[in-house]
């Protein structure tokens, strides 16, 4: 049988990636304080089994187990997000940004210090995202994102965060996923903060890319040799149908997930057609806000789950489209979402041709599967290594069609606090097991990841 060995670029960046408010737990610890998804999660009915991040992983407390599992695993890189309330409780920067003062909590800063420092002394560089969807109940309660200040207090927050911590940590991703943070929070409602308002959305969306665009030289000024970029999901889409209005539903959802986010970052500005169709609700736009969101980054993280097939959908008060399901395909847990290794290399190969050479990071990839412990005391979980062999080899191919593709994050390290899905996903390459005090077993997959990682590479027939 003809196998071959799918090598990697030397200096490839193979990591994982977690979130503060999935994994860390200890929401009342050292000071921190409130963040949305406390609020949000505490409601009833708006997370699975009510279930809330108070204890998640209980990483806050066990990182350096968690640390020390990663080294065993051969994990040379880790990207996780610090939670804004630990740092800054009343989420406000003392600073003429916006003019309000606010403390930064010594404690928060300690731990990250601990964490990091513990990830450098065991050979693994951290990659921090500063924002990944928990932001200060404070800074909530004065409008959110949804408040054009916000973008100010994100960047007294980075201006803290990165000023404290940048002799030390080189990679920085402003943001998690702007389009969910804005979409599921505030036009579909399950998320936090939970608002419907199409309106809102579109603001969050403006705001959040301006505080990324505007915090870039802020992380500049405080971190010599920064390499920071924003991680967007992208999703592969296509049309469901051979109808005109489906091809161009299909056309409406691509630049309103993708192209929304990521045309504004190379001085596009927002797709023309879908600023038309939003009219009204288009958000306030100022002079000098693209220059802001187009300053150039060091690199395009992008997190990559699925493809999306759509049709034309009248009912949709949105942009009048639907995802179809076609039950034959294969698909993840997520219902919704279909393995599609072949989307990976078209969104990478189309990011060349739409926006240059710009160095590109896969910052999440990965799949929720039905993992169990089984007799032996194993997690097996061929799925999962399945879905991940073929899209590291989709990755592969893509670099060597000449995307410049440079890391490779996956999601998870362990199964987490999947935000309104509560525990009932799993997407670890670590079961926590949470009959047994949380217990960390490596699944079959985080020994599959091992080996890759250490080749660097793996073996296809
Ligand atoms: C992404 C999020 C991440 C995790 C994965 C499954 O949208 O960034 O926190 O929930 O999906």
């Amino acid at each position: 049988m003809y196998t071959e060995f799918l090598s990697f670029p030397r200096d490839f960046a193979w990591g994982t990636a977690t979130a503060s408010y999935q994994i860390e737990g200890a929401v009342n610890e050292d000071g921190r304080g409130k963040s949305i998804w406390d609020t949000f999660s505490h409601i009833k009915g708006n997370t699975a089994d009510g279930e809330t991040g108070d204890i998640a992983c209980d990483h806050y407390r066990r990182y350096q187990e968690d640390v020390r599992l990663m080294r065993g695993l051969g994990i040379k890189n880790y990207r996780c997000s610090i939670a804004w309330p630990r740092i800054i409780p009343s989420g406000n920067g003392a600073s003429s940004r916006c003019g309000v003062s606010g403390n930064v909590n010594q404690k928060g800063l300690d731990f990250y210090d601990r964490l990091f420092d513990g990830c450098l002394e065991n050979g693994i560089t951290p990659w921090v995202t500063l924002f990944h969807w928990d932001l200060p109940q404070t800074l909530q309660d004065k409008g959110g994102f949804a408040n054009r200040d916000c973008a100010g207090y994100f960047c007294d927050y980075t201006d803290k965060v990165t000023s404290h911590f940048g002799d030390r940590i080189k990679n920085w991703i402003t943001i998690n996923e702007p389009w969910v943070y804005s979409f599921c929070g505030h036009l579909y409602g399950v998320h936090a903060p939970g608002v419907r308002d199409t309106g809102a959305a579109l603001s969050v969306a403006h705001n959040v890319l301006l505080a990324h665009g505007m915090s870039l030289p802020i992380i500049r000024k405080n971190v010599p040799g920064a390499k920071a970029g924003i991680a967007n999901n992208i999703a592969w889409v296509e049309s469901a149908g051979s109808r005109q209005e489906d091809t161009e539903a299909a056309k409406r959802w691509d630049m309103a997930f993708n192209r929304w986010f990521t045309d504004p970052l190379f001085g596009k500005g927002y797709p023309e057609e879908m600023v038309r169709w939003y009219g009204k609700n288009m958000p306030g736009i100022k002079d000098g806000d693209f220059d802001h969101i187009a300053c150039p980054m060091d690199f395009l993280a992008v997190n990559y789950y699925t493809r999306r097939l759509v049709a034309h959908d009248e009912t949709d008060s949105h942009i009048k489209a639907k995802q179809v399901y076609r039950p034959h395909i294969q698909r993840q847990e997520f219902e919704e979402w279909e393995n599609f290794p072949e989307g990976l290399y078209r969104a990478l190969v189309d990011i060349k041709e739409r926006y240059g050479d710009i160095p590109v990071y896969i910052t999440e990839n990965g799949a929720s599967c039905h993992d169990k412990i089984s007799g032996d005391g194993c997690v097996h979980d061929p799925a999962r290594v399945e879905y991940l062999r073929r899209h590291f080899a989709a990755a592969w191919q893509a670099i060597k069609d000449g995307c410049d593709l440079r890391g490779y994050f996956v999601w998870s390290l362990y199964d987490n606090l999947e935000w309104g899905f509560g525990f009932t996903k799993r997407f670890g390459f670590v079961y926590i097991d949470r009959e047994n005090n949380l217990k960390r077993i490596v699944k079959d997959s985080g020994h599959f990841i091992a080996s890759v990682y250490e080749k660097n590479g793996f073996t296809v027939d």
